[in-house]
């Protein structure tokens, strides 16, 4: 929900002084009825009129980035450390799709579009998300195995989860595991190696769904093309 005259002030025909002049004037329509108090919050869906003409909902835009380790997946921080949406040229309000730990790198989408944030959110869609994560110790196969079947974190299982070693440095001490998951809990990934006795070094997605993180480096982004916006909606339609 926003107030009415931001989302008109947005929508580029007025300025936020001259929108709240249009709504006081009786100007303003929301859903077929004239609205006069400045503040009335409207939601996405809402249509809103202004002297009679329905203004344009803002154009959608989506973004792929290849997060920082050090960024903040927020759109603000009230210690002001730089956030994913500080990382990317763009004059509409976008935010991040979820959340990817202050020091953890990698795949994260950034959008308006609060129906396809929902969509890939939503756990019932059970969207991939793969990770690649460098823990202390040489990892056990039956602990590859409990993470595999389900560890239990904050006292609940977690679902099947899809587990591959891709490398054991024993000079180093350390393992590389990649973890496949769909659910999206709170630092899951690391909690679940926690929950074995194994703590993660580094932390990287690589993957959400079909999307990865080809040719772009640390701190680079792209915009989806239609086709792949198209492509993660179509996951809703396949899971029902
Ligand atoms: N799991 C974590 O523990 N951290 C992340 O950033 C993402 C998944």
């Amino acid at each position: 929900m926003e107030r009415l005259q931001k989302v008109i002030a947005r929508s580029g025909i007025a300025s936020r002084r001259k929108a709240e002049e249009l709504i006081l004037n009786g100007k303003v329509k929301v859903d077929g009825k004239v609205i006069l108090e400045l503040g009335t919050k409207v939601s996405e869906n809402s249509k809103v009129e202004v002297n009679g003409v329905l203004i344009s909902k803002e154009d959608k835009v989506y973004y792929l980035l290849n997060k920082p380790r050090g960024v903040i997946t927020s759109t603000k921080d009230e210690h002001n450390r730089k956030t994913v949406v500080d990382l990317i040229e763009e004059d509409k309000r976008i935010y991040p799709v979820g959340r990817l730990d202050y020091d953890t790198t990698g795949i994260i989408l950034l959008t308006n579009d609060g129906e396809l944030s929902n969509l890939l959110m939503h756990p019932k869609n059970e969207i991939d998300k793969v990770y690649i994560a460098k823990i202390k110790g040489i990892i056990l196969p039956k602990d590859l195995m409990q993470l595999k079947s389900g560890v239990i974190i904050d006292g609940r299982k977690t679902k099947k989860a899809r587990v591959k070693l891709k490398k054991i440095d024993k000079i180093n001490n350390t393992s590389i595991v990649e973890l496949t998951i769909h659910e999206g809990r709170n630092h899951q990934v690391k909690k679940m190696f926690e929950s074995i006795g194994y703590e993660v070094l580094k932390l990287k997605r690589e993957k959400i769904a079909f999307l990865d993180l080809s040719g772009l480096k640390s701190g680079e982004y792209r915009k989806l093309n239609p086709k792949e916006v198209k492509k993660l909606y179509a996951i809703e339609s396949e899971k029902q």
